[in-house]
């Protein structure tokens, strides 16, 4: 059994049926939402809203020790993250989709570490590739059997929020080589490594990017609804041809 971690316009209601709720209980907290186990085209999931079951964990505060923590105990075999972006790569204009393969962080202050005390000790854990390269190849994959465009690769570049960048910070994250900004998947992938949960992420590109195109003035985050909304349908899609 997979996990589905579903961010914004991503939610449990329209696309998993046979729903049972969940409370899991954590050393960390509660998770952000109960866990929803039921079918996804068939098969077994468990899904975990990220923002709260009302939308009110901003990026920064979403207890993402405990959610991990939670997934893990339910003994799922990994964890396919599915975040909103703002493109920077010209393929990632809105409704673009991209499975990231490299990461870089500019957040600052999240728990971002189980290994922070005394008794659970120091460990340094590899990151150098910080997305599951097993488990993303199968998102492709299902995403090309099925004929919805991916972005196959991609520097996923997570910014703390929750205001948008600006376009100075985008424009240096994209000299650094960002392709894609979000805010959500850093700690989430560095926490499922500690804990050996394979973890990918499929993002959904809802804007350009601070500066970038149609985002050289402003960007109305919430008028994005509908793009999102749409797009997302695209990565149900793939993540249910991938399980
Ligand atoms: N920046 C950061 N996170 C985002 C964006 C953005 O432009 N769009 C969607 N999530």
């Amino acid at each position: 059994m997979y996990a589905l971690i579903g961010g914004s316009g991503f939610t449990s209601d329209d696309v998993i049926t046979d729903r049972e709720e969940v409370v899991v209980t954590t050393p960390y907290g509660d998770t952000s939402a109960p866990i929803v186990f039921g079918l996804l085209g068939g098969k077994r999931v468990a899904f975990l809203r990220r923002h709260g079951r009302k939308h009110e964990y901003a990026p920064h505060r979403v207890p993402s020790r405990a959610n991990l923590w939670a997934l893990k105990k339910c003994g799922v075999e990994g964890v396919i993250a599915v975040g909103t972006v703002g493109g920077i790569a010209p393929e990632l204009g809105p409704g673009g989709i991209a499975v990231p393969d490299q990461l870089i962080d500019y957040t600052w202050g999240r728990e971002v570490t189980y290994y922070d005390s005394p008794e659970a000790g120091v460990k340094h854990v590899d990151f150098t590739h910080p997305f599951d390269r097993a488990l993303s190849a199968r998102l492709i994959a299902a995403a090309d059997r099925i004929g919805v465009p991916v972005f196959k690769r991609g520097v996923y570049a997570c910014t703390q929020g929750p205001r948008l960048e600006t376009a100075a910070e985008v424009e240096r994250m994209r000299r650094d080589g960002a392709d894609m900004i979000g805010m959500t998947l850093y700690p989430e992938a560095a926490l499922a490594r500690e804990l050996a949960l394979p973890y990918a992420g499929i993002c959904v590109s809802v804007n350009h990017a601070a500066g970038i195109g149609d985002s050289a003035e402003k960007i109305d985050f919430e008028s994005l609804a509908d793009v999102v909304e749409k797009a997302v349908l695209g990565v149900v899609e793939v993540v249910k041809a991938s399980l």
